[in-house]
């Protein structure tokens, strides 16, 4: 059954198809104003900043034609690498959502550090025990079950694009019984037969492309005056080891199977994001950014989190004989730059009343 099957049949109406209908048909001259119109970002270098490099970007020397050439392939090739290992600004909209799977198994096994983010921001809600509250991108289903915890006498609702995902969701909750409904769908287009009373989501948002639709569906399918709290990759995410990923993706041979794809995660600021949650009728309370460093004890472990979720859509480019020395060059100048395993992760959390 394809996914628009399954959505429907799971007795969740769609939503925004007027929108989706729009972001198709304009989709493609879209791609193509925006490639032409974006500034010169490169994906950080370590220790650096997010900025433009402008000494490739110079314009070619008056009158030399054959520089003015050479300069234009190598902006056009800049301009698709600079989408393509998760840069900053709202450059997706309209896109649609990834389609490569998450091994699902191994997310739960490896998400430790989302799980204790999500903890801390569980923690902040306070909650009666009986509200609805939708768990927007619930993953694995780990913060679902400690959601559910906290609702006794209440509903969650589990929505995620990933089949598999929630495969591993429902087999997690499958104790629970009708307190939560499962929700095959996508935060861009989505709605719910019965509104909610709140909404909670980790890690999660910057994977979803259309922030400005995906905010007017979450205030769609929230009671008014209901409560949204989110984190998620903030501008700045990951920025080193993108970085460090893009320059190993660089060189042969891999730079032959990652050279014009596009990593789907992008990383927003807070005021376009405020921006964006206003517009869609959020009155939003707070919205900040922190850095997270997850350290890892071995090679291994650290690998296999690159694999399963940071580097999950590079892997997927790849050929498998060539996914472990790509790993293992990524990792390894991690180690000789850091002195140690880690990850350079920057969270943005919102809260906001609809
Ligand atoms: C890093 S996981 C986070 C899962 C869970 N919230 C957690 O903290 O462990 C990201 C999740 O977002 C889901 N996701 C990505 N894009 C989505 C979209 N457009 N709509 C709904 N879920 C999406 C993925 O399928 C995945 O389960």
């Amino acid at each position: 059954m394809g996914l628009h099957g399954r959505f429907e049949r799971s007795g969740v109406l769609r939503c925004a198809q007027k929108h989706k209908q729009k972001q198709e048909q304009g989709q493609e001259k879209e791609q193509e104003q925006r490639q032409s119109q974006l500034p010169h970002v490169s994906p950080m270098k370590p220790g650096g900043t997010w900025g433009t490099r402008s000494g490739l970007m110079g314009a070619a020397g008056a009158g030399d034609q054959k520089r003015g050439a050479k300069d234009k392939v190598k902006k056009n090739r800049l301009a698709k690498r600079r989408q393509a290992w998760g840069t900053g600004g709202c450059r997706n909209k309209g896109r649609r959502v990834s389609v490569v799977e998450w091994n699902a198994v191994a997310y739960d096994d490896l998400s430790d550090p989302m799980f204790e983010w999500g903890m801390a921001v569980l923690g902040t809600l306070e909650l009666r025990g009986d509200e609805r509250v939708l768990d927007a991108g619930c993953g694995s289903g780990r913060l679902t079950e400690e959601l559910v915890r906290r609702l006794p006498v209440g509903e969650v609702v589990a929505l995620d694009f990933s089949p598999k995902m929630l495969e591993q969701a429902r087999r997690r909750l499958a104790s629970v019984g009708k307190q939560v409904e499962f929700v095959h769908g996508s935060l861009q287009e989505f709605a719910l037969q019965r509104q909610v009373d709140g909404i909670f989501s980790n890690a999660v948002f910057h994977w979803v492309p259309d922030h400005a639709e995906m905010f007017r569906c979450l205030h769609r399918v929230l009671k008014p005056g209901g409560w949204l709290v989110a984190q998620f990759g903030g501008v700045g995410n990951l920025a080193k080891t993108y970085g460090r990923a893009h320059d190993v993706g660089e060189r042969e041979p891999f730079r032959e199977h990652l050279k014009s794809d596009r990593e789907s995660a992008h990383f927003e600021d807070v005021a376009s994001t405020r921006e964006r949650m206003e517009a869609a009728g959020f009155r939003v309370s707070e919205a900040k950014l922190h850095t997270v460093v997850p350290r890892f004890e071995t090679q291994e472990r650290y690998e296999a989190f690159l694999r399963t979720v940071v580097l999950r859509e590079a892997m997927a480019k790849l050929p498998e004989g060539l996914q472990r020395e790509f790993l293992d060059e990524v990792s390894d100048r991690t180690r000789r730059e850091e002195g140690e395993y880690s990850l350079d992760y920057v969270r943005l959390t919102v809260r906001a009343r609809a």
